[in-house]
């Protein structure tokens, strides 16, 4: 949600914005502006709609400025049009502001600058933050002001700031919406994140809540509002390659995204298991074995996706390990009064890290001491500075709104970690056959992407219906809940994931010629059960779409998976359902990797 981009160097900063602007369309957007100053002359450009046309409007322009900033705002307060497009100004249009958050005392802020005499031209909180500076530049210096005004602010944000008449100066401040730094060769950029940066440096400065970065003349220092003085910064590498934030070959992210299943699975076992051993090793718990031997209750915490990867990992954790585990949705954690103790393990899941929802879930459990774990997939994003231990995923980048190859990854770390706590423990599953099928899961994984035409049969058959059931039994539950979530997202097709089961205790009402039910049901120890829901539906005429290593002709549609281990067909039936909604989606002409509404990193709440 918002993305921000900001460059002070010696080169041309239109291009690195604009480039930085395409780079964060996927964090969601409905809106976009850039704003260029250069020593004589400033440029400030906005559209409704996407970067594509705001290039393409400004690409016979000449416009040289070395500093400029830019933003893709997704509308919280004002509506989705120019006038509350960033950046926002001051009366004087002097003082600028870009965004991501929400100023929530911006209400009276507003009635207290509009009672001094300051005119707004927009309805946006974000403006407020413009006409403080401009009031307290009355009385002292501009990073003063700066200091004063974003003291006053309530709420959420990541903002940069500076002044038209400075042409060498920007400042970057961040609360609780990220902000990062990327240093270059005599260039500073700010961004909401690393993606648009990759391509001109690894080395990054991950800001904390409560800094507030002053760019000037080449050089920076960070001051933190909380410390109240300045800080030594700290910088990291991130090591992603440039053209995993390309679409390559692909038409689209999410589809080079799926095919990247196998390999975000490879990377993240590759450090984690010793195949001679036939152990996991868990470098980053080295330290933590003592605390981990005193944990008697789990609770897996997230959004979406990485909620249903914590789904699986309660039901997993409950088949290896003798605990009572929870799986919790962050946005209701946040508000209960969940009986946490300091024999609780939280683990928090996450592709972006940066999902507010969980970050104040976790900053809630954390008063009441528990011990976290992170299952997050970018290096520096703010839950990775806030959890005990990260166990970071190594998917790579994942740039399509519908998060498909991080939720592989969190499931394998999570696996890992299961079978890491297992050790020394009595548990009926075979450990070390579990180990040896990671091996193949990959390739298991690879055969069925291959046969991707099957799949788009299937999508162009199903494409006619308006309504879908999900179901699943135990792990292929959590399949069906993935499977739903994304045909809704991309394909904005009706779908509703049910325990299949608890089919019959009222979602059967709804089932006649005109339902397609896509059922999981792999041949393991729940196959029989499942069966027989299925010949329910079949009975009251529903269209069956079955999923299984267990060969079936009297269904509507049917896609045969390998055969594997009963805790591993996730991995197997989690991939089908990513490639059928792509392709019942791409069929019905929707915009795959940005769907209307939806944001990638839900960084408000
Ligand atoms: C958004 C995305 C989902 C994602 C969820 C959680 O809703 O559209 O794909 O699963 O956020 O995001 P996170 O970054 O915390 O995994």
């Amino acid at each position: 949600m918002c993305g921000i981009i900001g460059y002070v160097g010696k080169e041309r900063a239109v291009p690195i914005i604009l480039n930085g602007l395409e780079k964060l369309e996927y964090r969601g957007y409905d809106s976009c502006g850039i704003l260029i100053i250069s020593d004589k002359k400033s440029f400030i450009f906005k559209k409704v709609g996407k970067v594509k046309e705001l290039a393409e409007e400004i690409k016979d322009k000449k416009i040289d400025g070395n500093l400029g900033v830019g933003h893709t705002r997704w509308a919280t307060h004002g509506g989705v049009d120019e006038k509350n497009t960033h950046p926002h100004f001051d009366c004087e249009n002097k003082i600028f502001v870009v965004h991501n958050g929400i100023i929530e005392n911006f209400f009276e802020l507003k009635k207290d600058l509009e009672n001094k005499n300051h005119k707004f031209n927009s309805d946006t909180d974000t403006e407020v933050l413009a006409h403080l500076i401009e009031e307290y530049l009355k009385e002292m210096q501009f990073k003063e002001a700066v200091l004063k005004a974003l003291k006053q602010i309530k709420g959420t944000y990541a903002f940069l700031i500076g002044s038209l008449e400075k042409p060498n100066f920007l400042i970057g401040a961040r609360k609780s919406s990220p902000l990062i730094l990327g240093l270059g060769e005599n260039e500073i950029f700010l961004a909401s994140d690393p993606t648009p940066l990759l391509k001109y440096t690894n080395k990054f400065i991950f800001l904390d809540d409560y800094d507030v970065v002053f760019i000037e003349d080449g050089e920076f220092e960070i001051y933190s509002l909380l410390l109240n003085k300045t800080k030594e910064p700290k910088i990291e590498e991130i090591n992603w390659n440039v053209t995993e934030v390309s679409t390559s070959d692909y038409e689209h992210y999410m589809l080079k995204e799926i095919k990247e299943e196998p390999r975000a699975i490879l990377q993240t076992v590759a450090p984690r298991v010793n195949f001679l051993k036939k152990e996991i090793e868990f470098e980053e718990l080295e330290k933590s074995k003592d605390k981990l031997k005193k944990i008697e209750k789990v609770v897996f915490v997230g959004c979406g996706t990485a909620y249903y990867a914590g789904l699986y990992g309660k039901y997993l954790f409950e088949d290896i390990l003798n605990l009572q585990v929870d799986a919790e949705i962050s946005s209701e954690l946040r508000y209960r009064n969940y009986p946490f103790n300091s024999k609780t393990l939280l683990i928090v899941i996450s592709q972006s890290g940066e999902t507010i929802d969980t970050i104040e879930a976790l900053k809630k459990a954390k008063e009441k001491k528990v011990f976290s774990l992170g299952i997050i997939n970018v290096p520096g994003s703010s839950l990775t500075r806030l959890v005990d231990v990260n166990l970071l995923t190594f998917a790579g980048p994942e740039l399509a709104v519908a998060s498909t190859k991080a939720l592989l990854a969190q499931m394998t770390v999570i696996v890992l970690l299961a079978l890491y706590l297992a050790k020394n423990k009595k548990t009926a599953l075979p450990i070390e056959k579990i180990i040896y099928e990671f091996k193949d899961l990959p390739l298991k994984i690879e055969e069925i992407l291959r046969r991707e035409n099957e799949i788009e049969k299937i999508a162009e058959k199903i494409k006619k219906f308006n309504n879908f059931y999900f179901l699943g039994r135990k792990f292929e539950y959590v399949t069906a809940l993935e499977g739903a979530l994304k045909l809704k997202e991309i394909a904005y097709l009706h779908a509703e994931a049910y325990p299949a089961g608890e089919m019959k205790h009222g979602p059967i009402a709804l089932v006649d010629e005109n339902f397609a039910t896509i059922f999981i049901n792999p041949y393991n120890s729940l196959f029989e059960k499942t069966k027989s829901n299925l010949e329910e539906i079949k009975a009251r005429k529903g269209n069956v779409i079955l999923i299984s290593d267990k060969e079936e002709n009297d269904v509507f549609a049917f896609f045969k998976i390998p055969t594997t281990i009963e805790i591993f067909y996730p991995f197997l039936t989690i991939p089908v359902l990513h490639l059928l909604a792509y392709f019942t989606a791409k069929k019905l002409g929707r915009e795959i990797d940005r769907p209307r509404n939806l944001a990638k990193s839900v960084t408000v709440e």
